[in-house]
């Protein structure tokens, strides 16, 4: 018995540690133009300045040098997550994204509890669809119960999310039957008004929900300006004990696909 728990719990743990140490996606724009030396500068000062305001706050938009070679950088963590794992995850997502594309000034990287974008044009504000969508591989048993649910789940966080004094997150469950329990989240990225952020989630449910999601066990679409998931098992904060443990391998349950605005 003891054996065994102690299994599960080393078990649990590398699972953890998965999850925060691979980015859910990374792109690197290499249409975008090359650095110079006084961008890379800049690059070097708005990620100083994000991971300080961010993993303080959650949240941070800022800008470096000027002219061509003026970045602006944005942090945010997913709403739900707790200070510590939120400020872990930018200062890991920080020193990541700046190896992973040294000479391109459009950058953007995702795991599952923070983000860290910049580029030399100014994004704020914008409703920006360049991202990844991940769906899990298993299909519903119940697709007509299941869809009505998810549907009605979705308007209801969607319009949370968007709505004022919100900060851009909703999150909720639903219950399918005594046994099942449908999760989900919402987020958009603080620069975006209200009416872009419901113009983002409507884009991201109404692309996707229906194709490549269509009656998945769980899906998630990270766009650069919002986000959507859900799931037939806790993945928010605060999480259900030991249910933690459930949650899945991304890489190895889920596929993706790149999707370019
Ligand atoms: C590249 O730089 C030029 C001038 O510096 C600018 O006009 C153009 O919009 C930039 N292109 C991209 C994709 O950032
Ligand atoms: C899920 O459903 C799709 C479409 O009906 C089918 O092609 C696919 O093989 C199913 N996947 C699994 C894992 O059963």
């Amino acid at each position: 018995m003891a054996f065994t728990h102690h299994h599960l719990l080393i078990f649990a743990l590398c699972i953890l540690y998965v999850e925060s140490a691979d980015p859910s996606a990374q792109i690197c724009n290499q249409n975008s133009n090359t650095t110079t030396s006084e961008i890379t500068k800049n690059i070097d000062a708005v990620l100083t300045t994000l991971v300080k305001t961010a993993s303080e706050s959650g949240y941070s938009a800022t800008s470096s040098g000027s002219d061509q070679a003026r970045i602006f950088g944005l942090a945010q963590c997913r709403g739900d997550v707790p200070s510590e794992e939120c400020s872990s995850c930018i200062q890991t997502a920080a020193k990541e994204i700046k190896t992973m594309c040294p000479d391109r000034v459009d950058a953007r990287i995702w795991y599952e509890y923070c983000l860290i974008r910049y580029n030399t044009e100014n994004f704020f504000g914008q409703v920006d669809t360049y991202g990844v969508i991940y769906a899990n591989v298993e299909n519903v048993t119940d697709p007509k119960t299941f869809n009505s649910a998810l549907g009605a789940l979705m308007d209801r966080i969607n319009t949370k999310a968007s709505a004022p004094g919100n900060k851009g997150i909703a999150k909720d469950k639903t219950k399918l039957s005594d046994f099942e329990t449908l999760y989900a989240l919402s987020q958009c990225t603080r620069d975006l008004s209200q009416l872009s952020c419901r113009q983002c989630l409507a884009i991201a449910v109404g692309n996707n929900f229906p194709n490549f999601c269509g009656n998945k066990k769980g899906c998630r679409v990270i766009y650069s300006s919002c986000y959507v998931r859900y799931e037939l098992y806790p993945f928010y904060f605060p999480l259900d004990g030991q249910k933690l443990a459930l949650e899945s391998s991304l890489k190895k349950n889920y596929i993706s696909v790149v999707k370019k605005p």
